[in-house]
């Protein structure tokens, strides 16, 4: 099988491709950056193709051109314009071009070659905003079947990607699962998108003896998935040998505040300052609220997945890894 991951050269994708080396494979990367700081040490055994997945015909081209018969579609814009609900910083146009076209040109691309099995990143924000139980303070886990009220053109177009991927499998044939992830935090993300890594900032300044301050928020609790665990989920939907279901929820099953966050971050560097104010929203008043707990018995059960990484395990992880490099 030849695969090819699109978006390889980002945060998650990177551990996709490790991953998938790991099994013994040697994936395509389809990525219109030439970063490849976040894969320097597999950078050998993968084959970075350069391209945007908004432009069709690149996109063909690198499926027909090295026979790829699976896709890994990891990319899309995760930028504060994208997942804004300000209409002074939001860009639906620039979401909708590399997150909705994105999409369907690699379906198009994996209908008329043949590609047996597209595997989609989608994202807990098909939800929408998470009130009731299933909101603070409950956090009751949140399943598949929650409802979808997505808010941002980020969140609607990672939906309708969802829907898109199940029509071509419907009228097509092709295998697609979508995969909604719990947030992630991981080695490169703040780098990548800046405001909208706050748990990633904390650890990076204690890492570079930075003080970190931030006004409110740190009672406010989501569930965090580790980037490696992301890596493997995604390489597990991808050789299942059956997809009972066309999505899975994928976190640790629980939320964790800010400050317990926090809290981790101290075990390793007691000395670190690291002041966070209390209440919710620590992205400020003007998002709403999609924090939540996940629910990931339906691919614990399909797919045997279970995150290794809690929330410390992940945090010395990821501080073992940024400084050993
Ligand atoms: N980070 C999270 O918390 C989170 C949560 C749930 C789901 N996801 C999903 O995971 C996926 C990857 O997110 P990430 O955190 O690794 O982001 P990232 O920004 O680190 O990686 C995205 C990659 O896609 C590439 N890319 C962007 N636009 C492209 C285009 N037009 N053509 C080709 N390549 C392009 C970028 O260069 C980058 O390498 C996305 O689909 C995202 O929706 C992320």
């Amino acid at each position: 099988m030849q695969v090819l991951v699109t978006g390889g050269l980002g945060v998650n994708g990177s551990w996709v491709l490790r991953k998938l080396v790991e099994e013994g494979e040697r994936p395509i990367c389809f990525d219109y950056s030439s970063d490849t700081s976040l894969v320097s040490d597999i950078v050998n055994k993968i084959q970075v193709v350069k391209g945007d997945i908004s432009d069709g015909e690149a996109v063909l081209k690198a499926v027909k051109e090295n026979s790829v018969n699976s896709v890994i579609h990891v990319a899309a814009l995760v930028s504060p314009d994208v997942t804004s609900l300000d209409p002074m910083k939001a860009n639906p146009v620039k979401g909708f071009e590399v997150n909705a076209r994105g999409t369907l040109n690699i379906l198009e691309a994996a209908k008329v070659s043949g590609v047996k099995r597209v595997v989609y990143t989608s994202s807990k924000g098909v939800y929408g905003e998470i009130t009731g139980s299933y909101g603070h303070p409950y956090y009751h886990p949140v399943t598949e079947e929650h409802p979808k009220n997505p808010l941002s053109i980020y969140d609607i177009t990672k939906l309708f990607g969802e829907h898109l991927g199940e029509l071509y499998s419907r009228l097509y044939g092709i295998e697609f699962v979508s995969l909604r992830f719990a947030h992630i935090y991981g080695p490169g993300k703040l780098e990548r998108h800046g405001p909208l890594s706050v748990h990633d900032r904390i650890l990076m300044n204690a890492i570079n003896n930075v003080r970190t301050k931030i006004e409110r928020g740190g009672d406010g609790r989501d569930d965090l998935i580790y980037v490696r665990d992301v890596g493997k989920a995604v390489v597990l939907a991808w050789k299942a040998s059956k997809l009972p279901h066309q999505a899975y929820n994928f976190g640790t099953g629980r939320a964790y505040s800010l400050k317990e966050f926090a809290v981790a971050v101290k075990e390793l560097f007691p000395q670190a300052e690291i002041e966070i104010g209390p209440g919710l929203g620590y992205y400020g008043e003007s998002v709403k609220g999609t924090a939540c707990a996940i629910d990931y018995g339906l691919a614990r059960e399909d797919l045997g997945f279970y995150p290794d990484y809690d929330l410390g395990s992940g945090v010395r992880d990821y501080v073992k890894w940024i400084t050993n490099r």
